[in-house]
């Protein structure tokens, strides 16, 4: 079987299968990455997009290349990690946050919020914001986790894209912004980053959601946008941790095509919006 211009080979579905299944085999043994349960579809995408970037005819090849060479490792493990986000992704979701989810969190003495899968940090510093806004930032801590080391370099460096900003403050606004969202904007050298007043309450860190445990107790829960990649006991079985890392009346935030329906845990949380996947877990 040959690589030929960018056209993948004819695969048998069944060879298709064992040689995704060896590869994740060998990546979660070799670097303790356990992609083994995701959804078959979209790691069957990622890996041959990466087989091809590399310019190798069979899965077998990658799987040789990545154990052998932990540069190609980076790569597929950029490939398999999706770390698409933005700053008030979702602005509905911020401005229900905002309204709704804060003035409870204001009854609280501290406020402990964990973002799981965080990408490159811009869902954290979003609740940054809005909990500066509604100064609770200072007897907060966020914390803001992820597997991908290069996405958490990005979120620690805090820097803004000028072709992004736009459209981040038409979410800023969306979500119920006052002010211009430049106010939590400083420049240096022609750079802009977070100011180091919201960045400084926030902790990054790396941890999986699948291979570690739960590392405290949260009053929220940002987990949005990581569970879709997961097969269903994958989902179930982070459910539960996510659900064991929350406090009596703690908050769960899904992402927008996620839900705590179907899950066993459905009936432990109360639906507090359905539109918004806000979910609170019943005292
Ligand atoms: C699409 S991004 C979501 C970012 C953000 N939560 C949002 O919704 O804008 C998905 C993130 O989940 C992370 N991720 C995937 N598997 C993970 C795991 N097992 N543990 C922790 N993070 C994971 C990826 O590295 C990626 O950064």
């Amino acid at each position: 079987m040959k690589f030929e211009d960018g056209v993948w080979p004819e695969y048998d579905e069944q060879l298709e299968k064992l040689e995704i299944r060896l590869l994740l085999e060998a990546v979660f043994n070799r670097y303790g990455h356990d992609f083994r349960n995701y959804s078959y579809p979209s790691m069957r995408r990622r890996i041959w997009h990466r087989a091809t970037m590399e310019q190798l005819g069979t899965i077998s090849m990658l799987q040789h290349l990545v154990l052998h060479d932990r540069d190609a490792f980076e790569r597929l493990l950029g490939d398999l990690v999706i770390p698409v986000t933005e700053l008030f992704r979702d602005p509905g979701m911020f401005r229900f946050f905002r309204g709704k989810v804060a003035p409870e969190l204001a009854k609280l003495p501290f406020v402990r919020i964990w973002h799981a899968g965080c990408a490159s940090g811009e869902e954290a510093y979003s609740s940054a914001i809005v909990m500066d806004e509604k100064g609770l930032l200072d007897h907060s801590r966020i914390y803001a986790t992820d597997i991908s080391r290069q996405a958490l370099q990005r979120a620690r460096e805090g820097v803004v894209p000028p072709d992004r900003m736009e459209a981040y403050e038409r979410n800023y606004e969306d979500s119920g912004g006052a002010q211009s969202i430049a106010a939590y904007y400083g420049e240096a050298g022609g750079v802009f980053r977070l100011k180091p007043s919201i960045a400084d309450r926030i902790v990054f860190a790396e941890h999986n959601l699948v291979t570690d445990r739960s590392f405290n107790e949260f009053h929220v829960i940002f987990c949005r946008n990581v569970m879709i990649y997961f097969n269903s006991d994958l989902r179930d079985r982070v459910h539960a941790l996510l659900y064991e890392s929350l406090a009596d009346g703690g908050f769960l935030i899904l992402g927008g095509k996620e839900s705590v329906a179907f899950t066993r845990l459905a009936g432990r949380y109360e639906i507090w919006s359905d539109e918004h996947r806000v979910y609170r877990k019943v005292r």
